[in-house]
């Protein structure tokens, strides 16, 4: 049985990350969504809200669950024996860090795997930090997020729309 993480910040989820989530569900047997707590990062959602967004968006894949990390990835996929890592590639741009984080952890484990999937098209421009940059301004965010979470993202920046 292979069981894969997607591990990410999500902060906030994207259509971009729901894409990927819903394509990787179909090449592996078991999919966690790996939601990283980083308590020296400043994130938008807290961790639980991250995760409950997660969780609403996904309930409806049998094969696809959330959880939570601190660390190193590598140690929790040991916790939950994992041994695949998806990750999505928009540009050229992310592959020289993509391909550094893929090795290091590669070497710190060679029982795990990065499985590189090419972001479709439709949102090879999207990111987490985009979204956020244009809420704060209170710009359209309704084609990058799904619509049940755009008031959501704007009530951070106290914007009602
Ligand atoms: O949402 P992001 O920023 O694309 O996610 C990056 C993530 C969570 C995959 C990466 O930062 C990570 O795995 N962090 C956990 C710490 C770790 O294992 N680092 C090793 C990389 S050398």
């Amino acid at each position: 049985m292979k069981r894969a993480i997607y591990p990410g910040s999500f902060d906030p989820l994207t259509l971009g990350h729901i894409d990927m989530i819903e394509r990787s569900s179909k090449i592996v047997d078991e999919l966690v969504i790996g939601v990283l707590h980083n308590s020296a990062k400043n994130s938008l959602f807290s961790l639980d809200e991250r995760v409950s967004m997660i969780e609403e968006m996904t309930k409806s894949i049998p094969n696809v669950t959330v959880g939570s990390f601190d660390g190193l990835l590598v140690d929790y996929m040991k916790e939950i024996d994992a041994t695949i890592i998806i990750r999505g590639l928009r540009a050229v741009t992310d592959f020289e860090y993509e391909l550094q984080i893929a090795q290091t952890n590669h070497v710190e484990n060679p029982d795990v795997e990065t499985v590189f999937l090419t972001t479709n098209l439709q949102y090879s421009y999207l990111s987490s930090t985009i979204v956020k940059e244009f809420a704060s301004y209170g710009g359209d965010i309704s084609k990058f997020v799904p619509s049940r979470f755009v008031d959501r993202i704007y009530a951070k920046y106290n914007i009602s729309k």
